[in-house]
């Protein structure tokens, strides 16, 4: 078979058309486009029940929704955070001036090692905030123990993880709160858009403020606050998708599973791991390059892919320690995030979702095994 269409990593996932269709025709009877209008209440209590969470707190995009709730949170000095990860959940805490000290990952999950958290803790420290890289949970007991020993706050930055589960409880449930994206290239999709979740009635309340200017009432405003609502047409977008969960998943397994039969023989390449006792909504496939087994190293293996127009990704490399103003800021940051470093120089990210056919990963692991002449 050959491939017409450029492959993209992140191409969005997209629920009943019909459906959305008509939602939107009635939002624009309705002439009721922002400002926590129906369908934003209708999606904020849909989340809630899917997650069995209180609060959700519907906004723009999980990048401001990480800067209310740090905000809301009161975090200041420094935070914790890994280096693995998109840049939006260091620039969020940078943005607000608070410093964020990079951790390194545990390399068997990519997500921070609560192992290395206790040695960056100084007296600034208020927060830590991990984040669920590719879905699967964070090491949630052994980050919550240290923050109660240390007295510090904890949040996640749960961006890739709607949907799934750590120790049997779905994420979103964790820390004082949780914040999903739904970019348009995630798992669930509005668009754009992010959503703040929490069991705190109080800081619920607070955040609901921020995102709406401070705005208590028409004309009170109480605190400092920013323009983090979600609009309706994002919500008739979410509300649609959620409801197609189950398919994209599937859709998403199938994928996985086809990816991990095509490449189990390739030497050096290995498919990340989930652990099937935990829910997951299988939206990253990420592959591990080993440069000392495979024949092909890492970037010579993207670029190829590249050039047959699959835009595979090298997520979250070079580290976000290794991208400005972190590296001018914090220049020797890189000593002590050896396996960031080393993993991020190995991974690769494949297309997947509902454009993505079986025939087409089949065709992508041929394209893999051709070009190292296994
Ligand atoms: C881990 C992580 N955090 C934050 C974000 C930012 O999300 P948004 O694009 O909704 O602002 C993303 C993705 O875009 C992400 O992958």
């Amino acid at each position: 078979m050959s491939i017409n269409n450029t492959l993209l990593v992140g191409r969005p996932n997209l629920g009943d058309r019909g459906v959305l269709l008509n939602r939107i025709n009635d939002m624009l009877d309705r002439r009721w486009f922002s400002n926590n209008g129906p369908l934003v209440q209708e999606f904020e209590k849909s989340i809630a029940d899917f997650l069995g969470v209180k609060h959700v707190m519907a906004m723009c995009n999980a990048t401001v929704a990480l800067e209310i709730a740090s905000r809301a949170l009161n975090l200041q000095g420094e935070v914790i955070v890994p280096s693995y990860t998109f840049i939006a959940t260091a620039h969020a805490l940078q943005w607000q001036e608070i410093t964020p000290v990079f951790c390194d990952m545990d390399p068997a999950t990519h997500n921070i090692d609560p192992a290395k958290i206790e040695r960056l803790i100084t007296p600034k420290t208020t927060g830590i905030l991990g984040v669920h890289v590719w879905g699967r949970g964070c090491d949630t007991e052994a980050i919550e123990k240290i923050a109660v020993r240390r007295h510090l706050k904890v949040m996640y930055d749960a961006s890739h993880g709607f949907a799934c589960s750590k120790g049997g409880r779905m994420l979103g449930t964790f820390g004082e709160c949780e914040v999903f994206s739904f970019h348009a290239t995630k798992f669930l999709n509005c668009f754009e858009g992010g959503a703040v979740v929490t069991n705190n009635d109080d800081l619920a309340e607070k955040m609901r403020l921020m995102r709406n200017f401070g705005f208590q009432g028409f004309d009170n405003v109480i605190y400092l606050g920013v323009n983090g609502k979600m609009s309706e047409v994002h919500a008739a977008m979410g509300l649609t998708n959620l409801e197609a969960v189950k398919e994209i998943i599937a859709v998403n397994r199938r994928n996985y599973e086809a990816y991990r039969a095509g490449l189990a023989e390739v030497p050096g390449i290995s498919l990340i791991y989930y652990d099937p006792a935990e829910k997951n909504n299988y939206q990253y496939v990420v592959v591990e390059v080993d440069h000392k087994v495979c024949p092909r190293n890492r970037d010579e293996i993207v670029e190829e892919l590249h050039k047959q127009n699959i835009i595979a990704r090298k997520y979250f490399w070079p580290g976000c320690h290794r991208m400005e103003p972190y590296r001018s800021l914090q220049p020797n940051a890189g000593l002590l995030l050896k396996e960031t470093e080393n993993i991020s120089a190995r991974v690769i990210v494949l297309p997947t979702g509902q454009t993505v056919e079986v025939e087409t990963v089949n065709f992508i692991c041929d394209l893999i095994r051709g070009f190292l002449k296994i």
